[in-house]
């Protein structure tokens, strides 16, 4: 053993040669690079992914809203043929019936008294009324406008 190879290997130990700092060099940018690569590749999923699935849920929403908006033009309809609105009221305010909306009775409820009624309105059987046509009349009754309260009626509080 002599004494200079000692001392050559120990200070490639405490100061890397040019060449070996070069390649660290190297690594570490290729390691930045891969994590940009990363972070840029979530982006880019963040940015393109999530509008369409929110355009998504939109265009459900939508598809649904214009389903209503026709179950409750064909309620408003069947309210009128089927003679309901003769005693509870165009706007099933209530007549000679008592009043059914806005925030009608439950569609069950309601499917069950048509049917059945057990005072002096008439029955409506499933052949006259079929269930999609009550599902049709609930979701008008639903869709009314709840009335002004009194105190937003000015000739009720003179
Ligand atoms: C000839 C008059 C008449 C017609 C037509 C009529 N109803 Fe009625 N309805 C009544 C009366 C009166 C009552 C109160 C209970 C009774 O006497 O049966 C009533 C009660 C109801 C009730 C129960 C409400 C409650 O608060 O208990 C529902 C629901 C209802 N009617 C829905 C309808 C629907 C829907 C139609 C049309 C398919 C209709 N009615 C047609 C007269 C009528």
């Amino acid at each position: 053993m002599s004494k200079p190879a000692d001392t050559q290997s120990l200070g490639s130990l405490e100061r890397p040669s040019p060449e070996d700092a070069f390649h660290a060099e190297v690594l570490v940018l290729a390691a930045i690079l891969a994590i940009g690569v990363v972070i840029l590749g979530a982006l880019a999923l963040l940015i393109f992914v999530r509008p369409s699935a929110a355009a998504q849920s939109a265009a459900n929403a939508s598809k649904s809203e214009s389903a209503d908006a026709a179950s409750v033009a064909r309620g408003k309809k069947l309210f009128v043929s089927y003679g309901c609105y003769e005693c509870h009221g165009r706007a099933a305010q209530g007549g000679v019936g008592p009043r059914l909306g806005p925030d009608p009775l439950p569609l069950s409820f309601i499917e069950k008294y048509v049917r059945h009624p057990s005072g002096s309105m008439p029955p409506y059987t499933e052949k006259t009324a079929s269930d999609q046509d009550l599902t049709d009349i609930y979701a008008f009754l639903k869709s009314l406008p709840e009335p002004p309260k009194e105190k937003d009626v000015p000739l009720l509080n003179e």
